[in-house]
């Protein structure tokens, strides 16, 4: 079986995972998003592509993401397995509106989102009620996440995120949901089961202000935690299960009306020191579940 490993800039966590897909038997073979197309990767006869394409691409290269995504709707049309799975999937890690349509779909509790249309969008920034979140649709690593307060504050954040020279995708408005705890929770769900459950300290951006940002690269430290409720692990798996994901790391954050789903990391980063923290290889067994459940005899051209 021949798998495919799509990327941008190729990270550590890539090149790990083409390791352990090789020790396990499989050919593989890198694509990098910038230079492939479904002709090239129909000419490798790869069958099954894994979307390593970061969501947080978007930040530095939006067009990226959007080839990405259109590509695997072509593949997956063409009988070429993308993991984490269908478009659905994928297209959830990289709009957060569809992912938020699929929640709602099954009642899973995430915040209230409308997409900024072209329009003066005051109407709608009266019907959420402030405080409340503006933020980019496709990107991820806490970049230009902007909690308002005001009308002046939202159109400002608007302003900030329509001026970005390497993105032009759409604008969320979201309900600001207000964490009872002093973390929230990432937690990993691969193939309907918990991987793991960690938290990251909640941190404020301006001084007098509750922490509320879960953001490592703005400075949330990493937390275990000892105990973790069935109610968050079957609250995750659902989660993970609307959008149909293989593998997905939700950010969850405890609210008064119980838990509530940020956002769906298809994608996420590993890093060797994140791994050592979590105290076992993620990347590991990810691709040992991958080559168990994928490798069937009618796909594997090595058997
Ligand atoms: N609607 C919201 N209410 C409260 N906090 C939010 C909301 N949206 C985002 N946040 C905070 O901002 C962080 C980053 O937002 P997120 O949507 O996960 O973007 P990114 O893709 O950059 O990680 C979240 O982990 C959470 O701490
Ligand atoms: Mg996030």
């Amino acid at each position: 079986m021949k798998l495919g490993i799509l990327h941008h800039d190729l990270e550590w966590p890539e090149k790990e995972f083409k390791k352990y897909f090789l020790d396990r038997g499989l050919d593989v073979e890198l694509f990098d998003i910038r230079s492939t197309n479904t002709e090239k990767i129909l000419n490798a006869n790869v069958d099954i592509i894994f979307n390593r394409v970061y969501a947080s691409v978007a930040n530095r290269d939006y067009k990226s993401t959007q080839k990405a995504l259109k590509l695997y709707a072509e593949l997956e049309e063409l009988g070429i397995r993308v993991i984490n799975a269908s478009n659905t999937t994928v297209r959830s890690g990289y709009d957060k509106y569809f992912a938020y349509q699929a929640m709602i779909k099954e009642k899973v509790n995430t915040p209230n989102t409308l997409l900024l249309n072209g329009h003066d969008p005051k109407e709608e920034l009266n019907q959420l009620g402030f405080p409340l979140i503006v933020k980019k649709n496709t990107g991820a690593r806490g970049d230009c996440v902007f909690k308002v307060d005001n009308l002046e504050e939202a159109y400002s954040a608007i302003t900030k995120i329509k001026s970005l020279e390497d993105y032009d995708g759409e604008i969320l408005l979201q309900e600001f949901v207000t964490p009872v705890e002093p973390n929230d929770y990432r937690v990993a769900v691969l193939n309907g089961k918990v991987l793991f459950v960690h938290g990251r300290s909640l941190i404020s951006l301006k001084a007098g202000e509750e922490p509320w940002l879960a953001s490592r690269s703005s400075g949330s430290k990493l937390i275990k935690i000892d105990e973790v409720s069935e109610e968050l692990k079957s609250f995750a798996i659902k989660g993970a299960k609307c959008i149909d994901s293989y593998f997905d790391v939700l950010d969850i954050v405890k609210t008064e009306n119980g838990y509530c789903i940020i956002e769906h990391n298809l994608t996420p980063l590993f890093t060797p020191q994140y791994l050592e923290f979590l105290g076992f290889n993620p990347i590991e067994v990810i691709s040992e579940e991958i080559v168990k459940n994928e490798c069937i005899p009618n796909l594997c051209r090595a058997q």
